[in-house]
């Protein structure tokens, strides 16, 4: 059983409407509960409903972030995007950046790494993306992929206390397939060791459930889950809360 500070962060992605809004009335009783121990509630709605989920979370401690912003710093001319200073001022804290449904739609590591500079400029805590295909780790290649995507993503950052890792296993997502928990906790370390002096908040994503979080939870070198399909049912999320810590 953790007694630790975890973080669950709620990757909303495409989905939700202002209907939405309701189911979380069981959250926000459930983060003023005393159940809830060193849980941290993250939620990273489409950009249409920041606004509307800052004001249903007001009266409680439930943190808000974005789900991917542009790279420039400046406002300008690009139709369709919003950057992190326009994030932090609509009251996010918070962005996810490198997902791989983006590095599949063309983003490099080269861009990720430009969004995460500006990122930070903008004070947002960036969960920032890792993970290998189902091929890469057919063909043994997790561990350079993941150190490939972790120097080139965090290039000439060097104050990283803001930065969450997230390791998300690409056949992970979605799919209801998991890594085997020793292989897991492994990766985990090898994700630390990447790193000198004070080490990053490490994440696990990927089809993460009120099942199989029981096995998760075994992984103690973990500082919480990202979690998609699952946390856009209040229930499910808050289950795989209580079952962290119980
Ligand atoms: P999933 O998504 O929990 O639905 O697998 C996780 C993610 O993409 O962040």
């Amino acid at each position: 059983m953790t007694n630790k500070i975890m973080y669950f962060i709620a990757n909303w992605k495409m989905y939700g409407n202002l209907k939405s809004l309701n189911t979380l009335d069981k959250v926000i009783r459930f983060s003023k509960s005393k159940e809830i121990k060193k849980g941290r509630l993250i939620y990273c709605p489409p950009y249409t409903l920041i606004s509307s989920f800052l004001k249903k979370f007001e009266n409680c401690l439930i943190d808000i972030g974005g789900q991917n912003c542009h790279e420039s710093e400046d406002y300008g001319s690009h139709t369709g995007f919003v950057n992190s200073k326009m994030l932090k001022s609509s009251g996010a804290n918070y962005v996810i950046l490198g997902h791989s449904e983006n590095r599949q739609k063309g983003e490099t590591d080269k861009l990720i790494n430009l969004k995460i500079k500006s990122a930070i400029k903008s004070k947002l805590k960036v969960i920032f993306c890792i993970g290998e295909t189902l091929s890469e780790k057919k063909r043994k290649k997790t561990k350079s992929i993941l150190s490939k995507q972790i120097k080139l993503g965090l290039k000439k950052i060097k104050k990283k206390s803001n930065i969450f890792v997230a390791y998300e296993p690409v056949w992970s997502i979605g799919t209801g397939k998991i890594p085997k928990i020793d292989e897991l906790e492994q990766t985990v370390e090898f994700i630390k060791k990447k790193f000198k002096g004070k080490l990053p908040k490490i994440l696990y994503g990927g089809s993460v459930n009120p099942e199989n979080i029981r096995n998760l939870k075994k992984i103690t070198n973990l500082d919480g889950f990202l979690i998609g399909g699952a946390s856009q049912n209040s229930k499910k999320f808050i289950d795989i809360v209580k079952k962290t810590y119980n």
